[in-house]
């Protein structure tokens, strides 16, 4: 037997449960995961929310989109993984509802299709690994999805979480200057990654304008007032996207992120370069995954948040 964290209906972290399953076996095009580390992220708390009514998980559900570990089994057709590699995992919901099941990370053994792993590069440690997978690729895939280079300037909202704080790392590797909003608690840590940090104040805009011209937006927090700032900054022509789609950015027409194909592996080999630090803020047992969501929901964690099995 192995555990998993498991919700029966909708509703805050109090709805998850810890309980004991059987070990999957890998079905064809699957390989059977000895989770090493779990990455907390936003859509985690948000899917045991019922916050997408279109969500097609069915109850009971396991959360989790992230995590890494060592391959124990490969399923028939499994050519490309072997026993005993270390590999990343992102259960991302495009390839999920294609394979008719998502199943979450938050649990001991997880049986996933190949699809939703890449091989994990030697020099990149199981924390940075679990913390890549949905905020860093969101992250790599804006500046990605902008086409970046050294002639722009950057605005990035919410540029100290999980997804900012990727898009700021890779397009300041892009030679890009990157302006970016937090609280001033996390400005000297914007400032150590080289962008530019601005408070998310009332008076954001004219900070932002005494700072230059921007020629792009990438959005990592949405609502009204981060949108109203990239309306009212990105000249014509400029380019802005969004790792939250709203009603506020489908009224300013910013499209939702698109995100390629070879996210995950283009993500792990930044890491490996060195070019993505994912900056972790603590690491809890699995069996406290309530307690991660809770502090995932706050909006505020110092960095990302991890669960060890
Ligand atoms: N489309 C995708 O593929 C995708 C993938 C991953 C995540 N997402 C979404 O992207 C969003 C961010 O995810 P994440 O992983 O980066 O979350 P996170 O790691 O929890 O970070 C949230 C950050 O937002 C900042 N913040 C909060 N309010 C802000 C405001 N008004 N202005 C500027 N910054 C603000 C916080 O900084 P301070 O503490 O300094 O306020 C914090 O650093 C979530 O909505 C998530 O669901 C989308």
């Amino acid at each position: 037997m192995s555990k998993r964290i498991v919700y029966y209906e909708h509703g805050g972290p109090e709805v998850l449960r810890w309980e004991d399953e059987t070990v999957p076996e890998p079905a064809h095009g699957q390989v059977l995961v000895r989770n090493e580390m779990i990455g907390v992220n936003p859509i985690d708390w948000k899917l045991v929310a019922g916050v997408f009514k279109s969500d097609p998980a069915p109850f009971p559900g396991t959360p989790g989109w992230a995590s890494t570990g060592i391959i124990e089994a490969v399923g028939e057709g499994v050519n490309n993984f072997a026993v005993g590699q270390a590999v990343i995992v992102d259960s991302r919901a495009r390839l999920a509802v294609t394979s008719g099941s998502r199943a979450g990370t938050f649990r001991e053994y997880l049986a996933v299709d190949t699809r939703q792993i890449v091989a994990r590069p030697p020099d990149v440690s199981i924390e940075q690994a679990a913390g890549l997978p949905s905020s860093a690729v969101a992250g790599y895939s804006m500046v990605h999805h902008l086409g970046i280079t050294e002639d722009d300037t950057l605005l990035v909202h919410g540029a100290a979480g999980g997804v900012g704080s990727a898009a700021v790392q890779v397009a300041v590797a892009r030679g890009a200057r990157v302006i970016g909003t937090a609280s001033p608690a996390n400005h000297d840590y914007l400032r150590s990654l080289g962008a530019h940090p601005v408070d998310y104040t009332a008076d954001m805009v004219e900070v932002i304008r005494k700072l230059g011209p921007i020629t792009a937006s990438a959005d990592a927090v949405g609502g009204a007032a981060s949108v109203a700032a990239t309306v009212t900054l990105l000249p014509a022509g400029g380019g802005a996207v969004t790792a939250w789609g709203d009603e506020h950015s489908q009224a300013a027409s910013i499209p939702w992120v698109r995100h390629p194909d070879d996210e995950l592996h283009q993500v792990a080999k930044l890491a490996a370069q060195g070019v993505l630090n994912i900056r972790i803020a603590e690491t809890l047992p699995l069996s406290e995954a309530a307690v991660a969501l809770e502090r995932s929901r706050t909006g505020h964690s110092p960095g990302k948040i991890l669960l060890q099995p």
